[in-house]
């Protein structure tokens, strides 16, 4: 794992992000490539990715945190994470399901009740309470802040 580098993408690394976010099954919309921090490894792959994205002036999303799935459970998603963190101004805000609340919490994101969303994350949730509604899936979409 220490040999592993984590830097700035650069446009070369566009696709690749592109495929692992479809790999593990996250949002695929809004992944600017000028945006990310990658992990690549010695054959200069992308086995993990974050970003901050922003929603109009105010509202920035930690988002897009992947990793592939043979270099899980070795600290990458942290260091991601962290990295972004390091930069980032606040409040910062995220979207998870629930049982990845977990994970954030370790961070210093706390859940948000509905009400103390900004706009744009109670329009998605409630797209995506309909969508569980209907896949009777049971697992909810937090919305998280790090003040
Ligand atoms: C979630 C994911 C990014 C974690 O990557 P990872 O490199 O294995 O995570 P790390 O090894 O850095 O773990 C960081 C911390 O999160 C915790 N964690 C990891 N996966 C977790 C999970 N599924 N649920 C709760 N906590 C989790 C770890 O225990 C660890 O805690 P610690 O540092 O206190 O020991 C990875 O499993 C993944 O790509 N999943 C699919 C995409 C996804 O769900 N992304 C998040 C979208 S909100």
């Amino acid at each position: 794992m220490t040999n592993l580098i984590l830097r700035p993408a650069g446009e070369t690394n566009s696709s690749q992000i592109h495929e692992l976010i479809h790999l593990v099954g996250i949002n695929p919309t809004g992944l600017d490539w000028k945006r990310f921090i990658i992990a690549v490894n010695d054959g200069d792959e992308v086995i993990a990715c974050g970003q901050i994205k922003p929603h109009g002036e105010e509202v920035r999303e930690l988002a897009s945190i992947a990793v592939r799935p043979e270099y899980r459970g070795q600290g990458l998603a942290r260091r991601i994470i962290e990295s972004l963190l390091a930069d980032a101004e606040r409040p910062l805000y995220l979207m998870c399901r629930s049982h990845m609340g977990p994970l954030y919490e370790k961070f210093g994101f706390r859940t948000l009740a509905y009400e103390a969303m900004p706009r744009y994350f109670k329009r998605i949730t409630k797209l995506a309470g309909l969508a569980d509604v209907l896949m009777r899936s049971g697992d909810s979409l937090l919305v998280m802040k790090l003040e």
